[in-house]
């Protein structure tokens, strides 16, 4: 099975891939992360990327989906995919549909994760994550059960990314409504759409994507 998960930064697609991924034996697969490995490392890509992520805009199509297709090569998704802050553009969209076909893959759906702008501020300056596993979790909503120490991992270092703040939040919210959100029409289109409301607790939007995961096996 492969699925996209759409939504607006700070919806909660990060912290359902990452509940949905060992029950349903997939990968998350997030630009994201994958984006963030670059620039720690200093890659080329890295280089180019680090700013444009800095000031809330979309790095090139070019970019992500060269990183998606090498990433798809690679033997652990052969049992399929959970796409994360993938595809953010009508482009990329269409070039995943491609490659894709080339590979013999096929999309089963895309659920948009449904969150009005109203609550994004505040889940993403309430952001951090392990600094050793990257476990997430929110000053209000997600707490460790011992303050101070990751549940996964006992870590014990937290971090917070660059680009959560007020200032690039907005920005960011304006890519997603100008860039990512024409994907809605697109994959609706296809027939592939389902929405899930994300403002319900989070146990709660991982039991309504189940129920769609449940009902295409
Ligand atoms: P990316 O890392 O994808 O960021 P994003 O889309 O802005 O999404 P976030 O990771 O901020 O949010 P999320 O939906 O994962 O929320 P989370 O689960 O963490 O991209 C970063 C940048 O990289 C982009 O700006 C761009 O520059 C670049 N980039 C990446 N992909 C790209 C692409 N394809 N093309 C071009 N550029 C690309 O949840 C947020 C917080 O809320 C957490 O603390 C969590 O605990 C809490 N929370 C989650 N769900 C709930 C809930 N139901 N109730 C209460 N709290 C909740
Ligand atoms: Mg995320």
């Amino acid at each position: 099975m492969n699925l996209v998960l759409l939504g607006p930064p700070g919806g909660g697609k990060g912290t359902q891939a990452k509940r949905l991924q060992d029950k349903y034996g997939l990968v998350q697969l997030s630009t994201g992360d994958m984006l963030r490995a670059a620039v720690a490392a200093g890659s080329e890509v890295g280089k180019k990327a680090k700013a444009v992520m800095d000031a809330g805009q979309l790095v090139s199509d070019e970019i992500v989906i060269a990183i998606i297709d090498e990433r798809l090569d690679q033997p652990d998704v052969a049992k399929g995919a959970i796409f994360d802050g993938f595809p953010r553009t009508v482009a990329q969209a269409e070039a995943l549909d491609a490659m894709m076909g080339r590979k013999g893959k096929k999309l089963d759906f895309a659920i948009e994760i449904q969150v009005p702008d109203a609550y994004i501020v505040e889940r993403i300056t309430g952001r951090y994550t392990c600094a050793k596993c990257g476990a997430g979790y929110h000053d209000k909503f997600q707490l460790p059960k011992v303050a101070g120490q990751c549940d996964s991992c006992g870590g014990t270092e937290f971090s917070r990314r660059p680009d959560d703040n007020v200032d690039t939040v907005t920005k960011r919210l304006d890519a997603y409504h100008a860039q990512t959100a024409p994907l809605l029409p697109y994959y609706d289109k296809k027939g592939a759409l389902k929405l899930v409301d994300g403002t319900m607790d989070i146990a709660d939007v991982t039991k309504a994507l189940e129920g769609i995961l449940d009902a295409a096996k």
